[in-house]
């Protein structure tokens, strides 16, 4: 990376934000889903704002991988693999399942989330198709590389699983909330963020790389104040909420 100063520095600073962000998101409550509140300005549907909001992320991650001119080695392409199932899913699969399609969500959520997403996936698809192509068949073998994809699948799996719990809830068009049960909600209030944070975590160690390690800090910083949030919620509007659940990490947070 040494011969890519401006990517460099434009790294350092978005890790030293995420760090910075951290605090400061646990004293914000970001105004979508069941702390959507009026004054943070123009509505937008909810399955579209999800579409926009996620598309950047699956198309300039691609397009950053596939234009990088350097030829690409098989590991590069089974991360290039995961990053777009996963965005796949986020981008077309989750919106389309959600039961309600009225539902809005603010258009300053959607366009924060854009720019985040740009970000992150500039930092990756930049690295992984330009700086780093070169992963050699022996990264296959390499701890690294072998619990980091572990985390990965694991970290899909729990997420996948922890939606389709929650979309499951609801009848068409319903909108109101119940205590989730089953899979790793006996554990947490957001086992959806755990799996997100576990499969983020995963592609830092699998890629052990500076753009991976920034992406998971911010997936963190993004999702562990929400989780609190979230878990908060739960217990203020059910009374009869788990008493052994924690926020978002087994027996811990
Ligand atoms: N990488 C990142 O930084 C990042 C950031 C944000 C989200 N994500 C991922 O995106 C996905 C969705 O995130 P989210 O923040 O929207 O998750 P969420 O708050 O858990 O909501 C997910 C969906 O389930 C519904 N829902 C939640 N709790 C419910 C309950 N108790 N009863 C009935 N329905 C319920 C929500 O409806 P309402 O909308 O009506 O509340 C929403 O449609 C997650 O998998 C998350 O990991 C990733």
């Amino acid at each position: 990376m040494q011969d890519y100063p401006v990517f460099l520095y434009a790294l350092y600073a978005w890790l030293a934000l995420a760090i910075v962000t951290f605090p400061v998101l646990l004293t914000i409550t970001a105004p979508y889903g069941r702390h959507t509140r009026q004054g943070f300005g123009p509505m937008i549907n909810n399955t579209l704002g999800w579409i926009i909001m996620e598309f950047p992320s699956l198309a300039v991650f691609a397009a950053l991988f596939i234009m990088g001119e350097p030829a690409k080695s098989p590991v590069n392409w089974i991360f290039f693999g995961i990053w777009v199932v996963h965005y796949a899913q986020r981008t077309f699969i989750f919106p389309l399942r959600q039961p309600n399609k009225h539902k809005q969500m603010p258009l300053l959520v959607a366009g924060s989330a854009i720019f985040f997403n740009l970000i992150n996936a500039t930092f990756n698809g930049f690295y992984l198709g330009t700086i780093e192509p070169i992963y050699t068949p022996e990264w296959l073998m390499d701890p690294r590389f072998i619990i980091g994809v572990l985390f990965v699948v694991s970290g899909f799996i729990i997420n996948i699983q922890s939606d389709s719990i929650l979309i499951n809830l609801r009848k068409p068009d319903e909108t109101g909330y119940k205590i989730p049960k089953g899979g790793m909600y006996r554990f947490v209030s957001c086992p959806n963020y755990l799996g997100e944070i576990m499969e983020w975590t995963g592609w830092a160690i699998a890629t052990w790389s500076l753009p991976g390690l920034a992406f998971a800090l911010w997936t963190a910083a993004n999702l562990i104040p929400r989780a609190l949030d979230n878990h908060r919620w739960y217990h203020s509007k059910f009374d009869d909420y788990p008493a052994e659940r924690k926020a978002v990490i087994p027996y811990i947070v």
